[in-house]
């Protein structure tokens, strides 16, 4: 308890933008050790916080780093296949604001990065992108490397607790669609629920 309002004093701080780089290093700590999901959401000050180096394999069994991307946009997604509601939800917004935009997001690649890599393999992956976007890129990896994705984007996930019937399980995990800029900077993200039209009003924008 100590250690969680310790931490939560540290965010404060960083929001407050009166961040040393001891407490960056602090937020990343807190970040890498699960407990993201409480920020709500990344704020614009910890913007250089927001992606960075990942190494991965996408549906199609090739390797893929952050690199790969640079120079596109991204809508970065974390998530898994099996999960009943939330992640195809979030997919197929993601797919129907590129299909609004059309000709103009065609530099943007739609990204699903797995925090389920056990079940989530290249196969599966495979299937699943055929239920949205033509361009979707989806991601996953060993466990470690899932983590140094979602420890880039600040993503929290675990398996959830409950009865597990083999390998029949829900995971919890952060849900908000991140949009990157070429260079692979954090320009915003989305929450849960966020409606097509309105995503594809704000990235008009920012396509410019
Ligand atoms: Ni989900």
């Amino acid at each position: 308890m100590l250690f969680d309002s310790a931490l939560k004093r540290t965010l404060m701080l960083v929001c407050a933008g009166v961040a040393t780089i001891v407490l960056v290093l602090g937020v990343l700590y807190w970040a890498a050790n699960g407990g993201a999901d409480l920020l709500g959401g990344p704020k614009q000050t910890g913007r250089a916080l927001i992606g960075g180096n990942f190494s991965l394999i996408d549906h199609e069994g090739k390797s893929v780093t952050e690199a790969d991307f640079r120079g596109h946009h991204t809508l970065v997604y974390f998530g898994y296949t099996f999960c009943p509601d939330v992640c195809p939800m979030e997919l197929l917004a993601i797919t129907e604001t590129l299909e609004q935009l059309g000709p103009k997001a065609d530099g943007v690649i739609p990204v699903f990065i797995t925090v389920d890599p056990e079940r989530d393999t290249v196969p599966v992956l495979a299937d699943y992108v055929e239920n949205f976007h033509p361009r979707l890129r989806a991601l996953t990896g060993t466990l470690e490397e899932v983590r140094v994705a979602t420890r880039a984007y600040r993503v929290y996930f675990k398996k959830a607790d409950g009865p597990e019937y083999g390998n029949d399980y829900l995971m919890d995990h952060t849900s908000l669609i991140y949009f990157m800029g070429p260079d692979g900077d954090y320009i915003t993200h989305f929450t849960f629920g966020t409606p097509p039209d309105v995503m594809a009003a704000r990235l008009t924008k920012l396509l410019g």
